[in-house]
């Protein structure tokens, strides 16, 4: 009996790991394709929430979803709903959920506006909330960056993730502003980096925040972690 288990199982074992790590790694892209393709949507708002000016229809569902999938087909280079991997498609629905709970939440503030109000970088942080929440612990989505140039002491990496080893990791890839992204096993659990640039707008805000940078050095990184 014993031996007839270990004849089925083990094909099974050794054929699942490759599988899982293919799967991590898609899982982790899915994420940073969704959630930067949403944050241009509110980038692409800014100058409206500075100026007062972004209406409730600039806000409603439809409108912000499309103009959602059109960035996410562009990142991506397929449709939004294209998937149909169980993971990928858990996903998009946690993805679905976090954007229509975070503008939900900040309707309001967004429609009166005023200069740097309502920031990419806020909203990314509370949709990351939500969608980790929402994911039970599968995954752990974050953006940061390197100590000296933190906004927000609260997104330093060693805030945002527990494992010391990761932390480890990625405070090394921060520190030294590495600009490609990559994606590494961490025993059970496969890890994404992708690294930003700075351009004239975040430039701009983040001087106007008290944070002087370079067009076109490092930016930070969006860090997101597949598997408990
Ligand atoms: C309209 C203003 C504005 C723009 C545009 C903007 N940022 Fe920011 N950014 C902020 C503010 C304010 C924070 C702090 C937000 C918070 O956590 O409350 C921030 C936070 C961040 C963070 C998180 C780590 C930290 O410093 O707290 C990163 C990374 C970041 N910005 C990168 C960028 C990049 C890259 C761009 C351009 C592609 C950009 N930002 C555009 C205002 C802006």
């Amino acid at each position: 009996m014993r031996t007839w288990l270990l004849v089925v199982t083990l094909p099974l074992l050794l054929a699942v790991s490759p599988a899982r790590a293919v799967e991590q790694a898609a899982v982790a892209l899915e994420i940073q394709h969704s959630s930067a393709a949403a944050t241009a949507v509110i980038g692409g708002l800014q100058e409206k929430i500075n100026a007062g000016k972004a209406t409730a229809t600039d806000l409603a569902p439809e409108a912000l979803r499309s103009a959602w999938h059109a960035a996410f087909q562009r990142l991506a280079n397929r449709g939004f709903d294209a998937a149909t991997e169980a993971p990928l498609v858990e996903v998009r629905a946690g993805m679905d959920r976090a954007f229509g709970q975070v503008i939900d939440t900040y309707r309001a503030d967004i429609i009166k506006g005023g200069q740097d109000a309502f920031v990419p970088a806020f909203f990314r942080a509370q949709l990351f909330e939500r969608f980790n929440q929402a994911m039970g612990g599968e995954v752990r989505a974050v953006t940061t960056n390197r100590r000296a140039e933190l906004l927000n002491g609260d997104s330093a990496v060693d805030r945002l993730i527990q494992d010391s080893e990761i932390v480890a990791a990625i405070s090394a890839l921060l520190e030294k502003g590495a600009t490609q992204s990559e994606t590494r096993k961490f025993g059970n659990r496969t890890v994404g980096y992708w690294p930003m640039a700075i351009a004239q707008p975040c430039a701009s805000c983040h001087e106007r925040n008290g944070l002087k940078q370079q067009v076109g050095q490092f930016g930070g990184a969006t860090v997101v972690i597949v598997g408990r």
